[in-house]
């Protein structure tokens, strides 16, 4: 007999799974702090006593539930130790004390950081788990620090766990005004999906392979990006001259944005690679740029028919109130540097413009790496 707990089940990824495993009959139990249609536990993870209630005949754990890169700018350091640390290390420690048999810890290829910019002009970096993560922001600090307590868990406890580093599915608009401003949404998340950008389906599809590997695996980290059609050999072009490379190597997309009068970005700075997980997990993801270029061309929506059923969720407005009361306690987003370290901290370190404690780091101009 199993059964599913799928934390952060009110999100985008977490009502992807819910949905999906409802649809193929399992028996799934949503924790989230938000209620919804598909939470039948409204609590923290952050709460040993509601997690052991949620815990109760689970079999596989898919952990979505997060602070993540919208709520840098809304919540302080604590509440994103709180929930991305404290909480994961209570849920990894309840469900080895519950007999779970596979854990999956959904992370972000957000954890590799500042691996990711090279200079302009130097070539791409071509991201396999291999690279080094090196940290950007509290995000990234916070899910390396659970994944590491996943690896743990995994050694110490027993526990079967795989840690998924997936690129962004978000279907809301680009987080920075002047991307936003400058690219229509179908372009930038059409050539997204060359190197940066997967589809909800597809995470799904990795979680669900993931949690059923997890005993014969005992650990495992992977990224989960679509497929990209670049090679290695394109690193150093696509760090100078990405249009170039996309000419030779994906025509029909140089005219397909042709047409339109939409762009290519002028260069790439990264690309993720999904070989391991297309190898160790079986996973076989569905949608890349051809099919996004397929979507767009007969309903002008890139997303597939998960993402579209989810929808757009926003990160604040819905969820601002509830995160707060919970995780910073007699707090609101006005109490927080955009950077989230308090104002009391900030008066007492380094100024703008000191990289890591100075204010948010410049921004790439358009038609660089956005
Ligand atoms: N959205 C993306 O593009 C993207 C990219 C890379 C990685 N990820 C990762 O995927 C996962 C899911 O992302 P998403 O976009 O679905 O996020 P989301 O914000 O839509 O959903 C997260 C859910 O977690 C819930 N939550 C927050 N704190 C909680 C707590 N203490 N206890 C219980 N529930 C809590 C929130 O209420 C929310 O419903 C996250 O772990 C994120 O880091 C997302």
């Amino acid at each position: 007999m199993t059964r599913f707990l799928v934390t952060g089940s009110s999100g985008h990824l977490g009502e992807g799974l819910v949905r999906t495993l409802r649809e193929r009959g399992e028996d799934v139990v949503g924790l989230d702090l938000l209620d919804s249609p598909w939470t039948s536990v409204v609590g923290s993870i952050t709460d040993r006593d509601v997690v052991r209630r949620a815990l109760d005949g689970v079999t596989h754990v898919l952990h979505t539930a997060t602070l993540h890169k919208p709520h840098v700018g809304s919540h302080g350091r604590q509440a994103f130790v709180d929930v991305n640390v404290t909480g994961t290390l209570a849920l990894l420690e309840e469900s080895a004390a519950a007999g779970v048999t596979g854990l999956v810890f959904t992370s972000s290829t957000s954890a590799f950081g500042r691996a990711l910019s090279p200079p302009p002009g130097a070539p791409a970096a071509w991201v396999t788990e291999d690279v080094a993560p090196v940290v950007r922001n509290v995000y990234g600090a916070t899910k390396t620090a659970a994944e590491d307590l996943c690896e743990l868990a995994a050694r110490d406890l027993g526990l079967p766990v795989v840690v998924l580093r997936t690129s962004r599915f978000f279907p809301e608009g680009d987080d920075r005004d002047d991307v936003r401003a400058a690219w229509s949404d179908a372009n930038l998340k059409l050539v997204e999906y060359l190197y940066r950008r997967v589809e909800l389906g597809d995470v799904v599809d990795a979680h669900l392979l993931a949690a059923a590997r997890a005993p014969e695996l005992g650990f495992g980290r992977y990224i989960v990006s679509a497929t990209t059609p670049f090679a290695r050999d394109d690193l150093p072009e696509l760090g100078r001259d990405a249009p170039a490379v996309v000419t030779l190597r994906v025509p029909e997309l140089a005219r397909f944005l042709d047409e339109r009068g939409w762009r290519m970005f002028a260069r790439l700075d990264r690309v993720y690679v999904n070989e391991r997980a297309r190898t160790d997990l079986g996973w076989t993801p569905r949608h890349d740029v051809h099919t996004a270029m397929e979507l767009i061309a007969t309903t002008g929506d890139p997303r597939g028919p998960l993402a579209r059923a989810v929808g757009e969720k926003g990160y604040h407005d819905r969820h601002l109130h509830a995160l707060n009361r919970l995780h910073v306690p007699g707090g609101d987003r006005k109490q927080v540097h955009h950077d989230g370290w308090s104002p009391a901290v900030r008066a007492n370190t380094a100024g703008p413009g000191t990289g890591v404690m100075g204010g948010r780091p410049a921004r790439r101009p358009i038609g660089g790496t956005p």
